[in-house]
């Protein structure tokens, strides 16, 4: 079995940092999500992977590079325009060959794993077998009506109505059908070649298409409010792992993580929290259910449920919550005296300052 990995698309609900960087790269746990899928995949034991690019793939290839260092080995796949699922699957077709694949979006958490479903997959082989979620609101997603065996009787993308609560959550296995299927669809009224009606093809024809129900933890990381309750959800299976500096006169409380050359000083770190290699903490309180990335510089500060990236520079800043902060920014008191703020702040940014 081969992989497949859509790492395309614009990722406009993460703006700002979909500007600067592929959504994908967002980390949660300090682990890019690209690279939380890849692992979820690896336990699979697939290793042939290809991963479908946009305009942003120089920064993807330059985080995964080969593959090797994951035990993978990546096929990069240029998507010129994001035309749709069902068009990365055409892309690949050179890649794909005639061989089954699990076909897996670059944003989504599924920490618990898929290896039972994929298992069920190669016991049985049907033409399709789709990793579906009960969620409340199945408006936004593809919509499966399963039979009380498993069987898929109809897929609808994004109904208004659905007939059911089973939403399809980016996880697929096919066999080589699936291709048939592809080149018979139109597409959408959205302009795009949707995988759901290529499914329901597929349906249509009578082939074997089947539903697994996930039950553990699933997230789409598209906004940065489920990136902040993915990561807390993920620090909250962390472990004790102290590589880099404690001081003296700093406290670590439950789960923390300090990554090799972090240096922490006259701080209180509290659990799950990580910090990242190469990041001085000095003066502070972090945590709980916070990331520091790597080469930060916290200081005088107190951040918590937040996840700050590379580079980032947090000084006497108190009570700072819920927060993202991008690669190498800045967030420091104003120069311009204390009941005033002073904001550089880039295209749509969210701001919140106590009133
Ligand atoms: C896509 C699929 C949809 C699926 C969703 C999962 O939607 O078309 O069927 O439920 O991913 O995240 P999109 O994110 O392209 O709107």
């Amino acid at each position: 079995m081969k992989a497949l990995v859509l790492s395309g698309g614009s990722g406009t609900r993460l703006r700002p940092f979909s500007y600067s960087m592929p959504k994908q790269l967002i980390p949660v746990a300090n682990k890019p999500v690209l690279v939380h899928v890849l692992e979820n995949i690896r336990d699979l034991g697939v290793t042939e992977v290809g991963v479908i690019v946009g305009d942003r793939g120089p920064q993807i290839e330059a985080v995964l590079g080969d593959g090797s260092a994951l035990g993978l080995r990546i096929t990069y796949v240029p998507q010129e325009e994001p035309l749709g699922l069902a068009h990365c699957v055409a892309l690949a077709r050179p890649f794909l060959g005639e061989d089954d694949f699990i076909m897996y979006l670059g944003d989504n958490m599924l920490p618990e794993g898929v290896v039972e479903i994929a298992g069920q997959f190669t016991a049985d082989r049907p033409a399709a077998q789709l990793v579906v979620h009960k969620v409340a609101d199945p408006r936004a997603f593809g919509v499966a009506e399963v039979a009380p065996d498993g069987r898929v009787e109809r897929l609808v993308e994004k109904p208004q109505d659905p007939r059911s609560d089973l939403a399809l959550i980016g996880v697929y296995l096919f066999t080589a059908a699936i291709h048939r299927a592809v080149d018979a669809i139109e597409p959408s009224p959205r302009g795009e070649l949707e995988i759901t009606d290529a499914i329901q093809w597929l349906v249509e024809q009578g082939a074997d298409v089947r539903a697994s129900l996930y039950q553990g933890y699933w997230k789409d990381t598209g906004r940065v409010d489920d990136v902040l309750e993915c990561n807390r959800r993920l620090l909250d299976g962390l472990r004790r792992d102290v590589r880099g500096e404690v001081d003296a006169d700093s406290t670590l409380v439950g789960p923390v993580v300090v990554e090799p050359g972090a240096r922490i000083v006259g701080s209180r770190i509290e659990g799950p929290a990580v910090i990242g290699a190469g990041t001085l903490v000095e003066h502070s309180h972090i945590g709980p259910h916070t990331s520091v990335g790597r080469n930060c510089v916290i200081s005088g500060t107190q951040l918590d449920y937040s996840i700050t990236l590379d580079g980032a520079v947090v000084s006497r800043v108190k009570g700072l919550y819920g927060s993202v902060i991008g690669r190498g920014a800045t967030v420091e008191p104003s120069s311009h005296g204390t009941d005033q703020h002073r904001l550089v702040v880039g295209d749509h940014t969210r701001v919140e300052v106590a009133a």
